[in-house]
């Protein structure tokens, strides 16, 4: 196949046949997701937990056949929990340069009675080499000012005095606490069991590619990384096992055709945690399309209305 031939599809299909027909030398930004080493169900196929060189053998099956894939300028993101984390660290670093490891924090964790309850994962930020694409400005954080220092003028230093409050615009570092896991309520949230927040993604994208890249996704699952893409203007194709992951993803894209809002993405930056009341203030100020005000208005449940 052509670049052309499969830009903004979902290939319903085993990775280890795709792998067979895909083009060389075409992807700017490949996100990894795969299934982590646990027994999970996901539609009519599962994932068993196997000894940790036995999840070695199995990612070293199909992840060194990805390489050809890549532009030589080309990220790659690998998606772990503390279990798979050490395997994709030494797998990856054979072929790859690791650049970094984000850590971000699931808010959603099935405590446990004899073990700490299980909070963060793991991405792996690599690249083919040194010559590669990299925006901080595209993903800084907007904070709230705890203790509002000012100069000696009285100026803020390092914050912004806004009629919606105090912020502060924060580097976008390695640790991610700002993201919430798709639940019922949120209009991205689907019934696949390992959903990432569309919000994860748009800092992957708008780090790490240009408008009109080409992002690449062997596991989609619901489709997260091509709607991402899709409403940041990407180009995107992913690979997904199950049918019916595939729908979903089909359906989130077509959805995507009229809405292309990320929640806690709006005003060119992310938004901590419990801020969608200054959001939406921020949007009714003028800042943001009618589109994503109806969006946040309709998420908050009329919470966040003042
Ligand atoms: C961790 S999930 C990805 C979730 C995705 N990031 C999302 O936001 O929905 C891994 C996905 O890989 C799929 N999968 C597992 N083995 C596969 C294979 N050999 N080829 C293609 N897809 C596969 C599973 O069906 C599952 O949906």
């Amino acid at each position: 196949m052509s670049a052309d031939e499969i830009a903004n599809k979902t290939i319903h299909q085993d990775l280890f046949q795709a792998l067979n027909f895909l083009p060389v030398r075409f992807v700017d930004l490949l996100f990894i997701d795969p299934p982590y080493n646990l027994t999970r169900n996901f539609g009519a196929t599962s994932f068993k937990q196997m000894s940790a060189e036995e999840y070695a053998a199995w990612f070293s099956s199909w992840f060194p056949r990805l390489l050809s894939i890549l532009k030589p300028t080309a990220s790659i993101y690998i998606c772990g929990d503390w279990r798979s984390s050490s395997v994709i660290q030494s797998v990856a670093g054979k072929h790859l340069v690791v650049q970094n490891r984000i850590t971000w924090e699931r808010e959603k964790g099935r405590g446990a009675k004899h073990n700490w309850k299980n909070c963060s994962e793991d991405i792996w930020f690599c690249t083919v080499s040194e010559d590669f694409y990299f925006n901080p400005d595209a993903v800084r954080l907007k904070r709230r000012v705890i203790a509002p220092y000012r100069d000696a003028d009285g100026a803020p230093k390092d914050w912004e005095q806004t009629e919606n409050g105090e912020f502060r615009l924060t580097c976008p570092s390695n640790l991610w606490t700002d993201l919430t896991v798709p639940f019922w309520s949120m209009p991205e949230n689907t019934d696949h069991p390992t959903q990432k927040p569309e919000k994860l993604l748009a800092k992957v994208v708008l780090a790490s590619s240009r408008n009109g890249d080409f992002v690449f996704d062997p596991f989609l699952g619901s489709g997260t990384t091509s709607v991402v893409a899709k409403k940041l203007g990407r180009r995107y194709c992913g690979v997904e096992l199950d049918m019916n992951y595939c729908c979903l993803a089909e359906k989130r894209l077509a959805m995507a055709e009229d809405d292309t809002t990320i929640q806690g993405y709006s005003d060119g930056v992310f938004w901590e945690r419990n801020t969608l009341a200054y959001q939406n203030e921020t949007m009714r100020n003028g800042n943001a399309d009618s589109n994503q005000m109806s969006l946040c208005l309709r998420e908050g449940n009329g919470k966040c209305e003042k």
